[in-house]
């Protein structure tokens, strides 16, 4: 077994070792539901990463990485609300299968207990650990604002996009690996570097989880494919097929924009306008740009290129992943 699968087992021990009460049922069911279908588990596995890579003890990391994975699954509940979303890996979503106020309590809990699981780490790494925590849980629901408005907003840029998803997704990765970093009690330049190197591997992991709602297959990514599509999502292979579109910018501004045509129909004509402008060799591209971005970063870690491989390795597959 490599080091990651040993990590990431102890993650899945760590999740199964987890009792819920059994009332009120309505609850914590949903909770166990959720945590049930596991995901990939990557923001913990971040956590665990960082501070073996930095010399720390698994067992001070092991709770805040709990912690923050229950924080992303409660982000997941209120999202799948916010973006009318069915499905989830693979499953119905909290908020389908019970219904909203369900939904938003199950995840409100699920924040509380996160916050209760940032505690329990070495004593010093507290007060940097939870502050870290709190402000990036702020900066994900700016990002998750930001998400809701440009569904109907006309003037967004690609920039305007990349600081969207720098909230809502990549601060959280950032976040994760550098909660590891402090815990193994690694120097402020060192924190400073594996946050930047985060925030450009989430860039990158938001913008293949986009192209994934297009282009992946649905029983392997475990969301409905097209939903961005249907919501009229202002995403990158929106913004750069709007700005690659020439004279046609306008048909396709309002096709992308209307509720009035059907589902399939809309998500059609989408993707046969994205094909034509190559949109997935660009977004493709783009994700690459960031990952070399973050690669830059890695390799200003005061650690040899040996120590950060398994790293390395783990966040190369990440960019190749279908799921
Ligand atoms: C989904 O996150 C939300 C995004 C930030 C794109 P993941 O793709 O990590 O979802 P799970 O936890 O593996 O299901
Ligand atoms: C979600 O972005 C980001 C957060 C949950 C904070 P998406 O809305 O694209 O995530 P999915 O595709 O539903 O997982
Ligand atoms: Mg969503
Ligand atoms: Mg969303
Ligand atoms: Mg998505």
């Amino acid at each position: 077994m490599n080091e990651i699968q040993d990590l990431q087992l102890r993650i899945d021990e760590a999740f199964s070792g987890i009792r819920f009460p059994s009332s009120p049922a309505d609850l914590y069911d949903p909770i166990s539901y959720t945590l049930g279908l596991g995901g990939k588990r990557l923001r913990p596995l971040l956590v665990l990463a960082s501070c073996q890579m930095f010399g720390g003890e698994i067992d001070d990391a092991i709770h805040p990485a709990i912690g923050i994975e229950l924080f992303h699954n409660f982000t997941l509940l209120h999202d799948d609300i916010m973006d009318a979303a069915p499905l989830r890996r693979g499953k119905e979503t909290v908020y389908k299968k019970w219904n909203s106020n369900v939904a938003i309590l199950a995840g409100d809990t699920m924040f509380a207990l996160a916050n209760k699981y940032m505690l329990r780490t070495r004593h010093q790494a507290v007060s940097p650990v939870v502050e870290l925590f709190n402000q990036t849980a702020i900066e994900v629901c700016e990002g998750q604002q930001y998400d809701m408005d440009y569904e109907h907003r006309q003037d967004v840029t690609i920039a305007d996009y990349m600081e969207m998803i720098r909230l809502k997704t990549a601060v959280l990765l950032a976040a994760s690996l550098k909660t590891g970093a402090i815990i193994a009690g690694a120097g402020t330049a060192d924190c400073n570097y594996i946050y930047d190197f985060g925030i450009n591997i989430g860039l990158a992991f938001q913008l293949k989880d986009d192209l994934l709602d297009v282009y992946g297959v649905q029983e392997k990514f475990g969301k409905v494919s097209g939903g961005d599509i249907v919501a009229g999502k202002k995403t990158y292979l929106y913004l750069k097929a709007l700005e690659s579109a020439g004279p046609q910018s306008e048909d396709f501004r309002s096709l992308y924009a209307s509720h009035a045509i059907g589902s399939n129909e809309k998500i059609t004509k989408v993707k046969e306008i994205f094909d034509q402008l190559h949109i997935e060799q660009h977004t493709r591209k783009l994700i690459d740009e960031y990952y070399q971005k973050a690669l830059h970063e890695l390799s200003c870690i005061s650690l040899s290129g040996e120590a950060m491989e398994a790293l390395r390795e783990y966040t190369a597959g990440l960019m190749e992943r279908e799921n």
